[in-house]
């Protein structure tokens, strides 16, 4: 589907050493930087690119998300984050996201109803859970029990069928808060809850999370809109790493429960959605405003390793616009709890102000990013940090299984296959091993 609006613009490349030329076509989006259509390059000239990191590769054509990193800015289907942060909520920007357009009253009721009839599992699959230690990182038990959902749900892995696409991904953004909240269950020892379809999306989830069967629990307003905006905050984000990874596995022909297994263990590192945990890991080191300095020399200190868990960016080369909602969210919850003093909240928020105002930090663009502040509140709300990043999971399935879908539909998608620089052995002749020294 890749589209080029406007003149047939053409970028010439040419080899100094054969003077041989190409001319390649010049794609231009919507909005955001032209692109320049690179498929023909080794036909043409038997050269590849090379781009680790795909720093400055485009892998797909896409309709779902926009980023402007130099401003800031961040797009679902053409609608600000800040605006559907504050005016929406997850249902809503989940079915933007799966469908492209805000649902109508009588759409939202009906899909709100259509995921609730999905939000329980497979009860053979709680045995799943219980082949785990207690002590396991609940992102490895989500890794393993998403990945097992193919097993159980047969009727929703042919992906040439739109209507079982579509029951997949239903499935998919309904039971993975049932699944994170078993996870949080199995590792305190603690029943596992039921889902409640009267419940809206995230206050069923904090009920399955801090629920007990032997009484009643009333899900805090205010903390459930607080979980909703988190949810909201961490829906997509364009082509970031495990949203790749799911494309990549999606673009193999696998299953949908399997790609967004692949999506969860790339998310788990700490440069990407594990990040929110390391943040707290790193505040607890630092333990209190007067050691921010030393942290900091570590942290500008190359040979030390030490990185500032919850600032940079890859896209962002100014303030995420989501930590500043963050920011905000975090008061109404610390608010909310009637928490006057969070000692870790001024501690974040004095690191941020040194480190925005330090060259090391200025020269590079590094500002807070979506996971800066997050810890802080999912802390205040009564979450484990161990829990942070299976919350961004949780959030993330609807912006994964979007992007797949948007894969799968695309004619132009192939196999995801990279070439490389090889820089081995050349071809060398077998040596017998009574011959090796
Ligand atoms: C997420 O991509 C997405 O969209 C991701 C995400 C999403 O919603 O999906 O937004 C979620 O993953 C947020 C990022 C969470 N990760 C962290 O907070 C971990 C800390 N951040 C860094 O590891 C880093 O900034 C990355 C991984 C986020 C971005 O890495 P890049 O784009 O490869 O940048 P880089 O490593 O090339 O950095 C450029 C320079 C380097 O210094 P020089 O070699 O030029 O001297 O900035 C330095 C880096 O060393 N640098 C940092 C730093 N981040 C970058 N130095 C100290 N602390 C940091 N956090």
């Amino acid at each position: 589907m890749a589209t080029s609006k406007g003149k047939n613009e053409t970028v010439t490349l040419i080899d100094n050493i054969s003077g041989k030329r190409v001319d390649l076509p010049v794609l231009n989006g919507t909005i955001g930087p032209k692109v320049i259509d690179i498929r023909r390059l080794y036909a043409e000239t038997g050269f590849f690119t090379y781009d680790p990191g795909y720093t400055a590769t485009g892998s797909t054509e896409s309709r779902i998300t926009y980023i402007d990193g130099d401003k800031g800015v961040l797009l679902h289907r053409g609608y600000a984050i800040e605006d559907l942060a504050e005016k929406s909520d997850f249902m809503e920007v989940c079915y933007l996201l799966l469908k492209g357009e805000l649902p109508t009253k009588e759409q939202k009721t009906r899909f709100e109803h259509d995921i609730s009839r999905h939000t329980m599992v497979h009860e053979q699959l709680n045995f799943f859970f219980r082949g785990f230690r207690r002590d396991a990182h609940p992102m490895a038990i989500m890794c393993g029990v998403v990945g097992a959902l193919s097993a159980f749900y047969h009727d929703s892995t042919d992906i040439t069928d739109p209507r079982q696409r579509m029951i997949a991904s239903y499935r998919l953004v309904a039971k993975m808060p049932t699944i994170a909240a078993m996870a949080y269950k199995y590792s305190i020892g603690q029943p596992f809850m039921y889902p409640r379809n009267d419940l809206k999306f995230a206050e069923n989830f904090l009920y399955m999370m801090f629920g007990v069967p032997c009484e009643e629990y009333k899900v805090n307003p205010v903390l459930a809109k607080a979980m909703d905006r988190i949810f909201i905050l961490h829906a997509d984000h364009e082509q970031n790493a495990s949203t790749s990874t799911v494309r990549m596995a999606g673009s193999t022909g696998a299953n949908p429960f399997a790609c967004i297994a692949a999506g969860i263990a790339s998310l788990w590192g700490p440069a990407h959605g594990g990040a929110n945990e390391a943040v707290l890991k790193m505040l607890g080191e630092i333990g209190d405003k007067k050691h921010i300095k030393a942290y900091l020399a570590r942290v500008k200190d190359k040979k030390d390793g030490t990185m500032l868990m919850g600032f940079g960016h890859r896209v962002y080369k100014n303030y995420d616009p989501r930590a500043k909602v963050m920011q905000k969210t975090c008061y109404e919850v610390l608010d909310a709890l009637k928490i006057k003093n969070e000692p870790l909240l001024d501690l974040a928020m004095e690191l941020e102000q040194i480190a925005l105002n330090d060259n090391y930090f200025v020269d590079r663009k590094l500002y807070p990013n979506v996971d800066f502040y997050s810890g802080i509140i999912l802390k205040a709300m009564g979450f484990p940090t161990s829990m942070f990043t299976v919350l961004f999971a949780v959030a993330r399935t609807v912006g994964w299984i979007s992007q797949w879908s948007e894969l799968i539909d695309d004619k132009e998608q192939k196999i995801g296959r990279p070439r490389q620089l090889y820089t081995g052995a050349e071809p060398r002749k077998f040596v017998p091993i009574s011959k090796r020294t």
